[in-house]
């Protein structure tokens, strides 16, 4: 993976070409400022300071200086550095004016590739692009965020046939290792005993798939506890009732709720937050085969409820509630969880912005404030209790799918809050964990949507003193 930490350095007076950053209020007055041969060149570019992500290259002296358009010069987004990043050779770069505060992020992330599976990279390998910065203490924070969304997109594009339910334990396990957390790992019998859900899910998957409930614990015994789930279907085809050939295209995906879990729980660490964690992920792979759970069936639930399956292509709900009854019997201050849940949130939302659920209003209003102050946006959808019935099962306690087409994430979500006792305080993400086209410093593929807005609410609420 990326090594992000030399891409992002503090500035001790080292040589640096300067990159001049310009919006639509500041171009004219910038531009009065520098030598006519650059307004020359400028207009023979036509580079107005204007257009997004547009930038020029300036000669100097035998080397370059770079300018650069944002939206707005005074109020810098995550992404406005990445496409410099990007295109820029080698060398050490710094702002002209100012520190990049979130903007060393896309810097960052705008270097990283996911080229696993390329044997032959066209583009010739490129030395580093450095940030200087003089805020040197924010150095630290940031490459761990960086680390954290590639670790998200690295998991998500790896190919199902290469990240399964065993590979999604390493991930945990690896975790642990570096951080001296503590793994537990539950299959076999003791998951068909003690987590009937994701058994009866998994249970179309070859051995060497086999289903699991991954938990790790970090933090002091005294520490607030915090719960974090994620979804981690390795591959969704549906089930029995097997998904369509677009619709199961993506579904290497289906694990992008683990995935953001993880990167949460390894930020969460590295920041020594003042909690108790407890990270759980329910990992299966949701196949085809004589054994696979059925329409129909209905299964009793570790928390007690029988659930009738409707539909085995609602399989994330299934594995969440196993998970979140058993993160709940630990009684934590909160639980979080992640998922790729359904597609209907998609159709309601489009695919960058992830629907959130909270049973708790001070929670949801803390989401969104977070989620602003890191550009990483959450749209909250309701818990509309009503449409509980639409869960109806004729001889059951519930059924996994809604009877009709509507409202279909918020369904889902009436479901898993089914298995999170009341007065615990709960949000759940509905993410899309991908991105269908190329922005600067996001290219198609995984990509991680809520886990920054997430963690700057826990950041929020337990950073030590
Ligand atoms: N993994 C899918 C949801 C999904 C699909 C997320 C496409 C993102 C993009 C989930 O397991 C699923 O199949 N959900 C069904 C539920 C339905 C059967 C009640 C859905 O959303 O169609
Ligand atoms: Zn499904
Ligand atoms: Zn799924």
């Amino acid at each position: 993976m990326t090594d992000f930490a030399p891409l992002l350095v503090a500035d001790r007076g080292q040589p640096a070409r300067p990159i001049h950053l310009v919006d639509k209020q500041s171009f004219n007055d910038w531009l009065k400022q520098r030598p006519p041969e650059d307004r020359a060149l400028l207009e023979a570019q036509r580079f107005d300071g204007k257009t997004g992500f547009a930038f020029a290259l300036l000669p100097r002296g035998g080397d370059f200086e770079v300018v650069s358009a944002v939206k707005d010069a005074r109020e810098l987004s995550p992404w406005c550095l990445a496409k410099l990043a990007e295109s820029l050779p080698e060398g050490a770069y710094k702002l002209a004016q100012g520190e990049p505060g979130k903007a060393a992020l896309g810097w960052l992330l705008g270097q990283h590739r996911f080229d696993e599976y390329r044997s032959n990279i066209d583009e010739p390998e490129r030395g580093p692009r450095l940030l200087v910065t003089a805020d040197a203490a924010m150095i630290d924070a940031v490459v761990r965020l960086a680390g954290a969304t590639a670790l998200v997109r690295d998991l998500v594009n790896t190919p199902a046939a290469n990240l399964g339910p065993a590979e999604l334990e390493k991930a945990v396990r690896d975790l642990a290792s570096e951080t001296g957390a503590k793994i537990g790992v539950t299959s076999g019998t003791a998951l068909a005993d003690g987590y009937p859900l994701i058994a009866a899910v998994g249970a179309a998957a070859p051995e060497e798939r086999a289903p699991r409930l991954i938990e790790l614990e970090w933090g002091k015994p005294d520490d607030p506890r915090v719960a974090v789930v994620g979804k981690g279907v390795c591959f969704d085809s549906g089930g029995l009732d097997l998904k369509s050939a677009s619709g199961m295209r993506l579904m290497k995906k289906d694990m992008g709720g683990a995935a953001h879990a993880i990167a949460l729980a390894r930020l969460v660490i590295g920041r020594r937050l003042r909690v108790r964690l407890h990270l759980l992920i329910p990992a299966v792979e949701n196949a085809v085969s004589g054994s696979a759970y059925r329409p129909g069936d209905i299964i009793k639930s570790r928390k007690g409820l029988f659930v009738e399956i409707d539909n085995t292509d609602a399989e994330g709900r299934l594995i969440l509630a196993d998970a979140l009854a058993r993160a709940a019997e630990s009684e934590p201050g909160l639980i979080v969880d992640f998922a790729t849940l359904t597609g209907a949130a998609r159709v309601a939302l489009g695919p960058d912005l992830p629907a959130f659920f909270a049973n708790d209003d001070a929670l949801a209003a803390e989401a969104s404030q977070s989620a602003g102050e890191v550009g990483d946006p959450l749209w909250r959808m309701p818990l509309w209790e009503a449409y509980d019935e639409m869960l109806k099962s004729d001889i059951a306690d519930v059924a996994n799918a809604a009877n009709g087409p509507m409202a279909g994430c918020i369904t889902a979500a009436l479901f898993l809050k089914r298995f999170v006792p009341d007065g615990v305080s709960w949000a759940h993400v509905d993410t899309y964990a991908w991105r269908d086209a190329s922005r600067p410093g996001r290219p198609k593929g995984g990509d991680a949507l809520g886990l920054r807005a997430i963690f700057e609410l826990l950041k929020n609420r337990y950073l030590p003193d």
